[in-house]
């Protein structure tokens, strides 16, 4: 068979295929998602009702009932509840300059101020990874699974560049530890590009911008960290395509279409 160049084909259930550019078929992956998740975020219920509605055998995926709880589903499989198709919730795309002081999740207990606390907007967003309380940047926020997979898969190995105020001189020996690799959770973190932007040795302090393509917790402050350096101050300025130009602190934008479709070219 000859396809289309770039077109998807669906081979199985859940398999597709791309036609590509050298004229090969390659599998793709598909994101999926669990049914309950995707059922709570159409708004019709929370996820415990729908994981109840499930169990009760009232939930057909693709004209059949499903009653298995861990059953994932992608973005194209049609749901019923009591054999009543749901909408599905539409996408929306946030890009956010996040201010100090703000924790990066969907709720606190402590009833502390959250970034989606920041949009407005009724859509079930989320943080696509995380900037720690005292960080400030860019910040993506989005419902769509697939996105928010892609921009944080190492694989894919999308830029996350900082700027970070470092206690003290970092000397050139510091910065290729730091490139060459430092162990994290065991695992073995690179940083992809260090510059070193400013000293101020009055202050004793070093300005290093640093880009890392994983987003391990605290990934950076431990990077410097275990190279001797305490980190003072921390600040994303971009992550994949996406720098703060125009956003002051606490300001948000809609990502427009085009840039959806960028991200999505990303996927490996
Ligand atoms: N690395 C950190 O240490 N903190 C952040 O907020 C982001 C990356």
């Amino acid at each position: 068979m000859i396809g289309i160049k770039n077109s998807y084909y669906l081979i199985d259930k859940q398999k597709y295929v791309r036609y590509s550019d050298s004229n090969k078929f390659i599998e793709v992956e598909i994101y999926m998602e669990r049914l309950q998740k995707v059922i709570a975020a159409s708004g019709i219920t929370s996820r415990r009702k729908a994981e109840e509605l499930i169990k009760n055998g009232k939930v057909k995926v693709n004209g059949k009932v499903i009653t298995e709880l861990g059953t994932k589903v992608n973005n194209s499989d049609e749901i019923e509840i009591d054999n009543k198709t749901i909408e599905k919730e539409a996408k929306e795309y946030y890009l956010l300059n996040k201010p100090r002081g703000v924790i990066t999740s969907t709720s606190d207990e402590k009833g502390r101020k959250t970034v989606c606390d920041l949009i407005s907007t009724t859509a079930r967003i989320y943080p696509v990874g995380r900037l720690d309380y005292d960080t400030t940047g860019a910040l993506i926020l989005t419902n769509d699974g697939e996105f928010a997979n892609i921009l944080t898969h190492p694989k894919n190995k999308i830029d996350k560049v900082y700027i970070a105020k470092l206690k003290g001189i970092i000397k050139g020996e510091q910065i290729n530890k730091l490139k060459n690799g430092i162990k994290i959770d065991n695992t073995l973190v690179k940083a992809s590009r260090v510059k070193l932007k400013k000293v101020n040795p009055e202050k004793n302090t070093s300005l290093v911008e640093i880009t890392i393509h994983e987003g391990k917790n605290h990934q950076v402050k431990r990077m410097f960290e275990t190279v001797g350096f305490p980190v003072e101050k921390l600040t994303r300025e971009r992550i994949a395509i996406f720098d703060l130009s125009n956003l002051k602190s606490g300001e948000y934008r809609k990502l427009t279409p085009k840039e959806v479709q960028i991200i999505y070219s990303y996927k490996k």
